[in-house]
């Protein structure tokens, strides 16, 4: 009796093993190419909050201590320069639609000063204002994505604001424009027509919403060039299904470019949890989370397909990212950035490619020194991030086409008897013929291997490259900025097409085939 309960328990012990040492299985069929990954999905965000734009980006035009130009870092435009950021939301969130755009142009002595409303009330100079953003897109090179004030501004202030950026005729406000010191316009193209319309953008039902959107968007133009505005609806947080039914419904979709979306990864609004030092069932709920943007962004296609079968307007996430308990002696919402983030930066990019004929855009909340920020700063100190390092590795993702992939055999990883999979991939094909193929192992111990069977073309070379740490709450620091960045991979095998890959736990990989 002893004996047989041994035999058996040694059985299923063995299955467990060869189980778990049982690679994942993922094909990537190379020749079926699907739409677009449109590079805007790689956007990023300012908001007028804690130190992202003042003490952040922008460091004031008299500042000795700091490198800048015209008072915006030169470290933080050189990084942004190489991340290739295709967009930059500015100046809200909650905070755009308390903005009055006049008050930020013109001599600096002379602009009011404004309380900021939304977050700490504290005391700003106006000091970065349209020309100071605009001007900072052009170094970066990344377009502007300019959210308007409808919860507190008219819809003449905002006429006058396109045409003040946008507009080559000698109205007033273009005289306006030249007179403080920019001839050509900035050409514009994409405008956010208010924020959280339901919450801070002034608490509005979806249905008033839509009247009051058309409303503004009627008087929107794009005033000369000729390329139209591409304008994007105040949209639903997370779940919010009926609030993209009614904005579906009652605006004319020649009238609207995008519905926006918002999901943030965060463990309880009550009970964030801290950026270092979280538990693994704190980590898991994380990842839990930052997994339901995919459900959120099939819950709202199914409604915009229903009202727009043809695709027309897209799904922008505008807000995303993870959201925790701001950091001890921080500025609001400055939190630290782990390996835990780089695990939501790539499974969210690897959601947004693999839904890309529905989501067109997105921006990560926010760009600097609040919420999961691709740089931080201290002073005249600088530091990237994982997520940062993620969106790099990523990023020749942007504009190649996506491709068909199929994880054939998958593992979960499970904790207190919920599961979500263990291993994100998506894979591209960018205009030279290249493939690349982003996975994720988000298991808090395990490795995982992977069988990538490459099919529809012969591959013959790959490169790679690693993210990776001890411990999954490692972050960069102003002492040890290099802590974590990528590695490349080394001794990449291909045996008859077939790509043999161990990801350790908490771990990002990119490869490359030719
Ligand atoms: O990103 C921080 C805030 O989160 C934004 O201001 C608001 O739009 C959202 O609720």
């Amino acid at each position: 009796m002893i004996q047989k309960s041994f035999i058996l328990t040694l059985a299923i012990f063995t299955c467990v093993i060869s189980f778990a040492q049982n690679p994942v299985k993922i094909i990537v069929n190379t020749d079926i190419e699907k739409e677009k990954i449109n590079k805007h999905i790689y956007g990023h965000f300012a908001e007028h909050l804690g130190r992202c734009v003042y003490d952040g980006i922008y460091v004031g035009e008299n500042n000795t201590k700091i490198k800048h130009e015209n008072g915006v870092r030169t470290d933080i435009i050189q990084a942004l320069k190489d991340l290739k950021v295709p967009n930059l939301r500015w100046p809200g969130g909650c905070f755009a639609d308390a903005y009055q755009w006049k008050n930020g142009i013109g001599p600096k002595a002379e602009r009011p000063k404004m309380v900021n409303l939304w977050w700490g009330r504290n005391v700003e100079d106006n000091s970065f204002g349209t020309h100071e953003f605009l001007d900072l897109c052009e170094k970066i090179g990344t377009q502007p994505y300019l959210a308007a004030n409808v919860g507190s501004g008219s819809v003449q202030d905002l006429m006058d604001w396109v045409d003040y950026v946008n507009s080559t005729k000698p109205s007033e406000m273009v005289l306006l424009r030249q007179k403080y010191g920019r001839k050509e316009p900035w050409n514009v193209k994409l405008w956010g027509v208010g924020n959280e319309a339901w919450g801070c953008g002034g608490n509005m039902t979806a249905d008033y919403y839509s009247n009051v959107y058309r409303q503004y968007a009627t008087f929107m133009t794009d005033w000369s060039n000729g390329s139209g505005l591409y304008r994007i609806a105040s949209g639903a947080t997370d779940g919010e299904y009926a609030w993209t039914e009614s904005l579906m419904k009652n605006i004319p979709h020649n009238m609207v470019s995008g519905l926006a979306l918002h999901h943030y990864s965060v463990l309880s609004w009550s009970e964030k949890g801290p950026s270092v030092g979280f538990t693994e069932a704190q980590y898991f709920k994380t990842m839990h989370e930052a997994f339901k943007i995919d459900e959120f962004i099939k819950g709202h296609s199914t409604i915009m397909d229903k009202y727009d079968p043809q695709n027309k307007v897209a799904l922008i996430v505008d807000e995303w990212g993870g959201w925790y308990e701001t950091d001890a002696g921080g500025s609001a919402l400055y939190q630290q950035n782990t390996m835990r983030d780089a695990m939501i930066a790539g499974l969210t990019l690897n959601i947004f490619h693999n839904n890309a004929r529905r989501v067109k855009g997105a921006n990560l909340a926010q760009v600097v020194n609040v919420l999961q920020s691709v740089i931080l700063t201290k002073e005249e100190k600088m530091i990237l991030t994982p997520t940062y390092h993620v969106m790099r590795m990523y990023n020749v993702h942007q504009d190649a086409n996506l491709l068909d992939v199929n994880v054939s055999k998958a593992t979960n990883y499970e904790l207190n008897g919920q599961k979500i999979p263990n291993i994100s991939v998506s894979a591209s094909k960018d205009s030279t013929g290249i493939v690349t193929i982003s996975v994720v192992n988000l298991h808090y111990t395990k490795s995982e291997k992977i069988d990538i069977d490459l099919r529809g073309q012969i591959f013959t070379s790959c490169t790679g490259e690693l993210l990776t740490s001890a411990k999954v709450d490692d972050h960069n620091s102003f002492e040890n900025a290099n802590k974590i960045t990528p590695k490349p991979i080394k001794n990449i095998s291909i045996t008859n097409n077939l790509l043999n890959v161990e990801l350790p736990p908490f771990s990002v990989a990119v490869y490359r085939l030719k």
